[in-house]
């Protein structure tokens, strides 16, 4: 009767099943796996959300690439980070999860691969399943850093790979992807009509002082068609509130024939809230102060772990950059 989409055996594995079993017991649980930063012991101003009242949002206006004023927002903090992206280029969605399924209905169709890093978001398995896609990994290699072997990304090419994801910061080796990875990744990938979705959700929270100088950026370049993914789920520790975002790069012909496709997908759905667009340039602005937070905690957090496994049986591998 079910889809294929969804896994065959839904039973939860060996971890989940330990850790139901220790909390019914009451037993006193430090999970080191906790990244839901509402959960983490920072202070949110009580009155963060009071934006999400705004007397605008009683009119339903539906705009299916978004609300102009929470795309200019987007803009705004992409110029924060010292990358100039106009309005036009951008497309909110209501999570990164969304994002990537309106970009597997863009760019791909049934049975059709996406190469995937490994080790890398673990929903990637999910969210290619659901969209009916076969995810083929590539591997990310430790040599004092983490990089792309490239011999694998050319395994993993095939006939019907139509895009490839890379996820810088990634999570959950901290690595930035280089100018010169993505110089090698646009060359793959453009003349093949791959395009490159690169999930920077991550991109705020430096570990190392140049990380970011080193760290390439997609929408710099206009080599190949990309996608970069941001949301205030990670940029203001605000996962609950649901709004993401696509910005789009590359050649511009094809970027506008992109967000003209988005726009029908995104008018299918228009699944992010009207409340939530018109807050997104104050939640972006005061949210500002709960990423300060992440940002000293996580730097902390490393500090601490690199002091602690100095001369210890355990190695902390190096991370430029994540939570
Ligand atoms: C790499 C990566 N992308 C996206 C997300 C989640 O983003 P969202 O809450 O916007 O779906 C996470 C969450 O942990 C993540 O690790």
């Amino acid at each position: 009767m079910f889809s294929l989409r969804l896994p065959g055996d839904l039973t939860p594995n060996r971890l989940t099943r330990t850790l139901s079993d220790l909390r019914a017991q009451g037993r006193a649980i430090l999970d080191l796996t906790l990244s839901n930063p509402t959960r983490a012991g920072f202070d949110y101003p009580s009155d963060l959300l009071a934006p999400l009242a705004d007397d605008r949002a009683l009119i339903y206006e539906p705009n299916a690439r978004g609300a102009p004023a929470a795309r200019q927002a987007v803009a705004h903090e992409y110029q924060r980070q010292g990358v100039t992206v106009s309005t036009d280029q951008i497309v909110l969605t209501a999570s990164t999860s969304d994002a990537y399924s309106l970009l597997f209905k863009l760019l791909t169709d049934a049975g059709d691969e996406v190469l995937v890093p490994r080790p890398s978001y673990p929903l990637f398995e999910h969210l290619t399943h659901l969209d009916l896609l076969v995810p083929r990994p590539y591997d990310l290699e430790y040599d004092g850093r983490w990089s792309i072997d490239f011999a694998s990304v050319a395994r993993a090419l095939g006939p019907r790979t139509r895009a490839l994801l890379i996820v810088s910061p990634n999570n959950p080796t901290g690595s930035f992807v280089t100018g010169a990875e993505l110089d090698r990744l646009a060359a793959t990938c453009a003349p093949r009509n791959i395009a490159v979705i690169s999930d920077e959700v991550f991109a705020d929270y430096h570990l190392e002082v140049d990380a970011f100088e080193r760290a390439g950026r997609m929408l710099t370049r206009e080599d190949v068609l990309s996608f970069s993914l941001g949301g205030l789920s990670k940029s203001t520790g605000l996962p609950q509130v649901k709004l993401g975002w696509i910005a789009a790069g590359g050649p511009p012909a094809l970027v506008n024939a992109a967000v003209e496709r988005l726009e029908l997908i995104g008018d299918t759905y228009l699944s992010v809230a009207t409340p939530v667009q018109m807050a997104a340039s104050l939640l972006l602005e005061r949210g500002a102060t709960v990423r300060t937070q992440i940002q000293a905690r996580v730097a902390e957090n490393y500090r601490w772990l690199r002091q602690r496994t100095v001369s210890s049986a355990c190695t902390t591998l190096r991370s430029e950059a994540g939570w």
